[in-house]
């Protein structure tokens, strides 16, 4: 086998990867840069990102207001420095984008638009109508094109990481249109794989997301950081989980119950409500609560009986006819096309039907705020990665400016760290790539007697969150998810594939996929069955309340050969000493 060798590689395509690989090239032309992807780069999940990307911009706005709004929306989760770092590197990354070609929507005297978003005190997400990371991805893979040392590796499958002398030194990767497997070393590696959504049976999220990366990092030795820690959006398209963007809301979108009645006035939203004020700000700006009080209202909601039954799960409506044809098909234009071809309702006339979907993991590789792994040669960046700015619960639209910020980061610090790299372990990475051809091989090629489908495992899977796992746990439920999964990875052995070709082998794919959810889950099972607390998106009805006392602190998953040890790391606080979640008044 031969070893395909660059100075860093980077294992996704997405936004943070291209990101990060313009970085590189911006920092070092020189260097080359290796970019492993499953798909083609325009196919990642940050092209459906719909609503925008939050920065500060405007005069009113101020990054104090920022960095207070994302801390107390994570629930005090939230490294300081690191949330401190990002929204003062936000701007320059967004303006930037801007100088490659992103068509932010602008306001009428020509001055970047920016649009109201959930859990903001101020309007600071700018956007590119409701397709804004379509527009995103576009300008930074164009961008990327430029850089003659950007090798791109499409459609190559990463398998396992290639790690000697305690350094993480590359990764061996599947050709999908081969079925080889094939070495690949980087002096430094950073992993850009995105989220895992796909571990629950409802989500947003595109089916390539699988925690690919993070299964790998685990497996690798490095922790999962805070992984009960999963957002529901509020507002998904029954059926499909298509996202129905929040931008609907901030656009002044409003969400009814069965009788027509805008609910979310009788929940906490986190701004001290007296139900009684009719000058009480939530009664205006309610929609526009943190997304996991909304997603958490709903099931109250549901529980009382006033939500609508409906063929894929009750639902509730959302309601933009006020917005009139003209504003939304300005502002939300992508909404109507997708009512129209997945529910076949036109919004301008019809009220969309909602409810809380998957939407993010909060929780990720453990990364510091440069961006680098416990795992020395090893960084991460996106979704992937959990550096943490997001805490317990994330701000729509700050993620898209993360993997901006930190896409950027990650490749300074694995310039950094590639210079000052000894040459990598050349036999030795090509002997592990050859083990895992090996491996694969025998384990999915060989005749076996197998009595498992893979996505009968992955239906029980995805069950076993939902229920378990869901947007409130108890002890119980937890208990038999965690239960459940270790049943599931036991009974994977047992899975065999009817397909044994080489090109293109989707089957393969599927089941290794299968295999890095099984990992993710258990890791996101684990930690949220030790968290005995309630916090932002992990609601433990047996543990009703926020502890700072005890659970101040991220939870780290570290795979054992039997179920993950959980440690624990303080969250760093700077300036903003915990307090109350209060949203919409300065
Ligand atoms: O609703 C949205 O457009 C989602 C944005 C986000 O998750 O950042």
């Amino acid at each position: 086998m031969e070893l395909l060798q660059h100075d860093i590689l980077i294992i996704g395509g997405g936004g943070a990867g291209l990101r990060a690989a313009i970085a590189i090239g911006e920092e070092n032309p020189d260097l080359s840069v290796g970019v492993v992807s499953k798909i083609y780069p325009m196919r990642s999940h940050t092209v459906s990102a719909e609503g925008g990307a939050a920065a500060v911009i405007k005069p009113n706005d101020s990054l104090e207001d920022h960095c207070y709004d994302t801390i107390s929306g994570a629930d005090w989760m939230a490294d300081q420095d690191a949330v401190e770092a990002f929204v003062n590197e936000a701007p320059a990354e967004m303006i930037q984008l801007e100088h490659w070609g992103c068509p932010w929507s602008r306001e009428p005297d020509g001055s970047v638009a920016v649009r109201p978003f959930g859990g903001m005190k101020i309007e600071r997400t700018w956007f590119a109508a409701d397709k804004t990371g379509f527009h995103m991805l576009h300008t930074l893979f164009q961008t990327a094109l430029k850089y003659d040392n950007i090798v791109r590796y499409d459609e190559w499958f990463a398998v396992r990481l290639l790690l000697h002398d305690g350094r993480c030194q590359g990764v061996a990767a599947l050709e999908l249109r081969t079925g080889q497997i094939r070495a690949i070393a980087g002096k430094a590696t950073i992993m850009c794989t995105g989220g895992s959504g796909r571990v629950f049976p409802f989500t947003t999220n595109a089916a390539v997301k699988t925690g690919d990366g993070m299964a790998l990092a685990y497996r690798a030795g490095v922790p999962m950081k805070d992984m009960e820690f999963v957002q529901y959006h509020p507002t998904g398209l029954p059926g499909t989980g298509i996202l129905i963007t929040e931008a609907s809301r901030g656009e002044g979108g409003i969400i009814v119950n069965k009788d027509g009645y805008r609910y979310l006035q009788d929940y906490d939203l986190g701004q001290a409500l007296d139900v009684n004020d009719p000058q009480h700000p939530q009664k205006r700006t309610m929609e526009l609560g943190p997304r996991d009080r909304l997603s958490q209202a709903f099931v109250q909601e549901r529980k009382k009986g006033r939500t609508i039954e409906g063929e894929y799960g009750d639902y509730v409506h959302l309601d933009v006819r006020h917005m009139g044809e003209k504003l939304i098909n300005k502002k939300i234009p992508f909404v109507r096309e997708l009512c129209k071809n997945y529910v076949g309702i036109d919004p301008v006339h019809e009220l969309i039907p909602v409810r809380p979907v998957v939407h993010y993991m909060m929780g990720g590789i453990h990364t510091d705020i440069e961006a680098a792994t416990p795992l020395p040669g090893l960084f991460a960046a996106g979704e992937c990665a959990c550096v943490s700015i997001n805490g317990a619960n994330r701000l729509g639209s700050n993620s898209l400016t993360e993997l901006l910020v930190f896409g950027t980061r990650a490749a300074r610090s694995a310039v950094k760290f590639g210079a000052q790299a000894g040459e990598v372990a050349r036999a030795e990475l090509i002997a592990q790539a050859e083990q895992e051809q090996q491996r694969i091989r025998e384990r999915f090629f060989r005749p076996q007697t197998g009595t498992e489908s893979i996505a009968g495992l992955r239906v029980e899977l995805n069950q076993t969150m939902e229920s378990g796992a869901g947007i409130y746990r108890t002890e119980a439920s937890l208990q038999e998810s965690c239960e459940k999964i270790r049943e599931l990875k036991e009974r994977f052995g047992q899975v065999e594939l009817a397909d044994h070709s080489l090109t293109f082998n989707t089957e393969l794919t599927t089941a290794l996929e299968l295999e890095y959810l099984l990992d993710v889950a258990e890791a996101l099972a684990h930690s949220a069955l030790a968290r005995t607390e309630s916090r932002g998106s992990h609601q433990r009805t047996d543990h009703p309340k926020r502890d700072d006392e005890n659970f101040l602190k991220h939870s780290l998953a570290y795979r054992t050969d039997g179920d993950p040890r959980i440690e624990y790391l303080d969250v760093v606080i700077t300036r903003w000493p915990p307090g109350e979640r209060v949203y919409g008044s300065k």
